[in-house]
């Protein structure tokens, strides 16, 4: 099969495999598999505490798992919108079943970038210190093409204007605008979303929502935790239920959440859509 056959699967950019996690008693992750084929996006959905933003965290290098491994795909040049960055063009592998370093962490940190529910922007500095903190202090990269960058990404989410006004002077929809920019500079192979929305007012949960659904048709790879089943539905291309750490059911957007096979699974979205 050639390369260009369409009728080959997308190469994987991420792809998780037995992922375990406990925190002390409290086993929170029993073995998750995912995998996130170039270009698209999979909404983890789920109850409160069933494990999702630790998937994330771990896919982030910020938390440690206790075993399983996380593969992120070698970055294609051109495949995505993503321009290829220095180191990527391998596999890059964690397994956690052995002690896995710092560096190694770090490193799989550099291939993902994740945006928080809470935007987690640093109070002390302006937007545009905070959209080229990484790029500089992290990936060293030269400061006038960080800023060249951050000012055209902040000009894509209309916020070109806030770029020298600190997070407290922002609306939260606009704190959230800035946090998915502070993403995109670090060029990331995979974005990670942890309930982007979830702690907006309603009337700017829209704006935000609109934003990620323009970076999903543009091609990027996300992994997105919601609450907002119609937008998962529109955006997703798979969607993962899980509770209690593992995952219940997984299918196209449209079968789960509304031909969802699973007992559990209708319950959670019957639940969801009668809180709308
Ligand atoms: N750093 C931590 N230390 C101890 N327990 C944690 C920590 N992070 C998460 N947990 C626990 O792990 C479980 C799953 O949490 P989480 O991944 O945040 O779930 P979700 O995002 O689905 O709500 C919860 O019981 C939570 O209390
Ligand atoms: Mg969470």
């Amino acid at each position: 099969m050639s390369p260009t056959d369409s009728a080959a699967p997308a190469p994987a950019v991420l792809q998780v495999r037995g992922l375990t996690k406990s925190f002390g008693a409290n086993t929170v992750l029993r073995g998750i598999d995912l995998d996130v084929p170039r270009g698209k996006v999979v909404a983890l959905i789920g109850p409160s505490g069933s494990g999702k933003t630790t998937i994330l965290r771990s896919l982030n290098g910020l938390e440690t798992p206790d075993g399983g491994s996380v593969t992120v795909g070698a970055q294609l040049a051109g495949a995505g919108p993503e321009e290829p960055r220095k180191g990527h063009g391998v596999n890059l592998t964690l397994d956690f079943s052995a002690p896995v370093s710092r560096r190694e962490l770090a490193s799989l940190r550099d291939r993902s970038a994740m945006v928080f529910q809470h935007y987690n922007l640093f109070p002390h500095m302006t937007v545009l210190q905070n959209v080229i903190e990484g790029p500089v202090q992290v990936q060293k990269r030269p400061r006038p093409q960080a800023v060249d960058e951050a000012d055209r990404l902040l000009e894509r989410v209309g916020l070109l204007e806030k770029r020298d006004a600190y997070p407290f002077e922002l609306s939260g929809g606009q704190q959230q605008r800035v946090g998915i920019v502070r993403a995109l500079a670090l060029k990331p192979q995979l974005l990670l979303f942890d309930e982007p929305t979830s702690a907006l007012d309603p009337e700017l949960v829209d704006d935000v929502l609109a934003v990620i659904k323009e970076l999903a048709d543009e091609g990027w790879t996300m992994v997105i935790v919601t609450h907002e089943l119609a937008f998962a539905r529109q955006t997703a291309d798979e969607v993962v239920f899980m509770d209690g750490g593992i995952v219940v059911e997984r299918g196209p957007a449209s079968q789960v959440l509304r031909q969802p096979r699973e007992e559990r699974t209708r319950q959670f979205v019957r639940r969801l859509l009668h809180e709308l």
